[in-house]
């Protein structure tokens, strides 16, 4: 799990964000369209909309951070749904880059290496509970088939 101090990195800059839903929203999913084109379809049309839900998607991530005893149970709900957009294994890593893009981009100063590898931890402990939940579901709703 993170350290203390990765935890007060993600707080600090979580503190920065929250004022910036748009702007982060916008730059978010031009970059991540822009590394893989064929997601776009997965997403809704209005870009406005999709802000909120990133907002939320950090939100929770932020919330994994604060609580770290009852953020597996939503976890799995959360891979359940994922699995019902059709997110694969490698959708994962081009989530992450294109977030750690924006996340550098619209901070500026009150981003650093350190605190970058702080986010890495985190969306990287999540992405793989995530993806193994959703291997799970897979396996178990092949032995029902
Ligand atoms: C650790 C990684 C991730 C977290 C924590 C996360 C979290 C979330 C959350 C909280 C929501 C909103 C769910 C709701 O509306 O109830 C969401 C929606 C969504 N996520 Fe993720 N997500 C992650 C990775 C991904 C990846 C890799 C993809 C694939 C490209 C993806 C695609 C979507 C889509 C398509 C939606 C629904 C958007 C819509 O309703 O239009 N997510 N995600």
């Amino acid at each position: 799990m993170l350290t203390q101090r990765e935890v007060l990195l993600i707080k600090i800059s979580w503190s920065y964000l929250v004022a910036l839903e748009q702007e982060i929203g916008i730059l978010f999913y031009s970059t991540l369209f822009e590394l893989e084109p064929r997601l776009r379809p997965m997403f809704g049309a209005s870009i406005d909309a999709q802000a909120q839900k990133l907002m939320s998607t950090l939100t929770y991530v932020v919330s994994c951070v604060q609580n770290t005893e009852n953020y597996e149970r939503d976890l799995e709900e959360l891979a359940r749904k994922h699995d019902s957009y059709q997110t694969r294994p490698e959708h994962y890593e081009l989530v992450g880059k294109a977030l750690m893009i924006t996340l550098r981009e619209v901070l500026g100063d009150n981003w650093d290496d350190e605190t970058e590898l702080a986010w890495v931890k985190m969306y990287t402990f999540l992405s793989d509970k995530m993806i193994r939940a959703q291997q799970q579901f897979a396996s178990s709703s092949t032995l029902i088939n």
